[in-house]
C-alpha cells in the first residue's frame, strides 16, 4: 500500500475544524497549518541524515543535520500548507506547480512551473485534496522530470479513486494523508471531504 493515515489526537481535531463548514478562513488556514506539521513529521522519518560531532558543555557526542529536501507546492491550495513545512525542515527549497483542469479534454494542463534542482533531494508534493489523483499524478511526474527519485505527497484528504490512480501512475510515491474519505461525488468532490480546499483557504467561496 503506498498509502499512510497518520492517527494523532491533535490531527483529528485539525481535521474536524477543517471538515467543518462554519469555520471561516483565518481558522481554516491555522488548522491546515497545524494539521501540516502531523504530516511533515510522519513524511519526513525517513529522511537522510548527515552525523557529524559536536560538543556540549561535557563533552563531544553525536550531531545530525537533515539532508537536502524540496517542497513542491500544487497550486493553489498547496500553499496552505507551505508555511508548515517552512517552519519545520531546515533549508527547504521551494517549488510550485500550477495545474488546471483542460475543460474540453478533462486532462491536467500545466500554467506555471518553476522547480529547483532535486536530484540528491527527499522531495514532499504538497497536495491537500487527492480527488482524481489528476493533479497529483501530473505533479509528481513533474518532479521526476526535474530528477526526483524519492518523492512522498502530503494530502489532508484523500479518495479511493485517487490513492488507485496514484498507485497506478506511481507506484513507487508514498502518500501520507491525515483522513481517507468514502468516496467522490458526482462533482468530483470528497464526500465527507472539506469542500473546496483553495476556496476555503482564500475565502473565495
Ligand atoms: N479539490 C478540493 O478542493 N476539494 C475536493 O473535494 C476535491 C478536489
Amino acid at each position: 500500500m503506498n498509502l499512510t493515515v497518520i492517527d494523532h489526537p491533535l490531527a483529528r481535531h485539525s481535521m474536524t475544524v477543517l471538515r467543518d463548514a462554519s469555520t471561516g478562513p483565518r481558522d481554516f488556514r491555522n488548522a491546515a497549518k497545524r494539521l501540516t506539521y502531523a504530516l511533515v513529521m510522519e513524511a519526513t522519518k525517513r529522511i537522510p541524515l548527515e552525523k557529524f560531532e559536536i560538543e556540549t558543555p561535557l563533552e563531544k557526542t553525536a550531531g545530525y543535520a537533515v539532508g537536502d529536501v524540496v517542497a513542491v507546492a500544487v497550486l493553489r491550495a498547496g500553499l496552505g500548507m507551505l508555511d508548515a513545512v517552512l517552519e519545520l525542515v531546515p533549508d527547504v527549497k521551494v517549488g510550485f506547480a500550477g495545474v488546471q483542469r483542460d475543460e474540453e479534454t478533462a486532462l491536467p494542463q500545466e500554467y506555471y512551473a518553476k522547480m529547483p534542482p532535486m536530484e540528491k533531494a527527499s522531495v514532499l508534493v504538497l497536495e491537500p485534496m487527492l480527488a482524481t489523483g489528476g493533479s497529483l499524478s501530473w505533479a509528481c511526474s513533474k518532479v521526476k522530470e526535474s530528477g526526483a527519485t524519492d518523492v512522498t505527497a502530503l494530502c489532508v484528504v484523500t479518495s479511493p479513486d485517487g490513492v488507485t490512480q496514484m498507485y497506478k501512475d506511481h507506484p513507487d510515491v508514498h502518500i501520507v494523508a491525515a483522513s481517507h474519505d468514502r468516496e467522490l461525488n458526482d462533482k468530483f468532490y470528497i464526500v465527507p471531504g472539506l469542500g473546496d480546499m483553495g476556496d476555503r483557504l482564500f475565502g473565495t467561496l
